[in-house]
């Protein structure tokens, strides 16, 4: 079985791919959160995977609530993998992974850090089409090895890139991020809005309601997937001035998205 979260289609797409290799269902993690889902059967031999983006260095939130609700049933034990897809890095997050495993009794057997391309347009530019084809033809490679590394049940594997100064990265910086650019106040759609409803439909924390064919956000903080700015059919959706100057993206090889 394996649970993904994902905003612009990456870990969506490294989830389809594993589960045709591995022949294993997918769960999404934001609807389970939405229907209350945490109880899962697993039968014996399956394998267990945990598939979700990078944020500043660390895990999305809706990851970690998901990890301290969950329950998983099974008579044998378990194999369970990681995988982390992100721009570049991931700082410390595998083992703050591992580590909220372990308070459930579980053990990670391996995690693999997985690059493609960024979707954070806040303070980056989309990168250039063949960059990004690029990258994704590499992450189709990986992907490959993932499965062949799983199917072998290789234990204390980890092939992760921590990047430099992982530790200041996800700690100091990922509590800074969270307290201070999470706030949806910076949010707001342009003239181009057509008032279409996807933004509501698509938000995985539900912080986006449609009032007089706008969309207007909650008060407070959210995820911060950026899934209604970077799948905005009209590119109506802003954070800040600087998302104006920038493209968006989305994972190009999930259809529907
Ligand atoms: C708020 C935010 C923070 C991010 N921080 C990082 C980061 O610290 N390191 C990194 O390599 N990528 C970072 N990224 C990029 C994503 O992890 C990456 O594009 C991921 O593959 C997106 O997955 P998805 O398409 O399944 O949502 C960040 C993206 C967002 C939206």
């Amino acid at each position: 079985m394996l649970f993904y979260f994902s905003a612009t289609g990456n870990c969506l797409y490294a989830a389809k791919t594993l589960s045709s290799s591995l022949n294993e269902p997918i769960v999404n993690i934001a609807e389970a959160i939405k229907k209350n889902d945490f109880h899962y059967t697993i039968q014996s031999g399956e394998k267990v995977g945990f598939l979700f983006p990078i944020y500043a260095w660390g895990l999305p939130k809706p990851v970690v609530t998901f990890l301290k609700k969950m329950e998983l049933c099974c008579d044998t034990s378990l194999y369970t993998f990681a995988v982390a897809t992100c721009g570049d890095n991931i700082g410390l997050a595998m083992n703050q992974f591992e580590k909220l495993l372990k308070k459930k009794k579980i053990q990670l057997n391996s995690g693999f850090s997985l690059p493609m391309p960024d979707n954070y347009v806040v303070l980056f530019d989309v990168a250039p089409q063949e960059k990004q084809k690029d990258m994704l033809q590499k992450a189709d490679k990986l992907l490959q090895k993932i499965s062949k590394m799983v199917l072998l049940e290789k234990n204390r594997f980890f092939r992760v890139q921590k990047g430099r100064f992982p530790f200041f990265k996800s700690t100091v910086i990922h509590f800074l991020f969270f307290k201070f650019y999470t706030n949806t106040k910076r949010f707001y759609a342009t003239g181009d809005c057509i008032g279409c409803g996807k933004c509501e439909a698509i938000c995985p924390c539900s912080m986006i309601h449609i009032q007089s064919e706008r969309p207007h956000w909650k008060k407070g903080n959210c995820y911060m997937c950026l899934a209604c700015l970077n799948r905005c059919p009209k590119k109506a959706i802003q954070y800040t001035k600087q998302t104006e100057k920038h493209g968006r993206y989305q994972n190009p090889n999930v259809s529907g998205l």
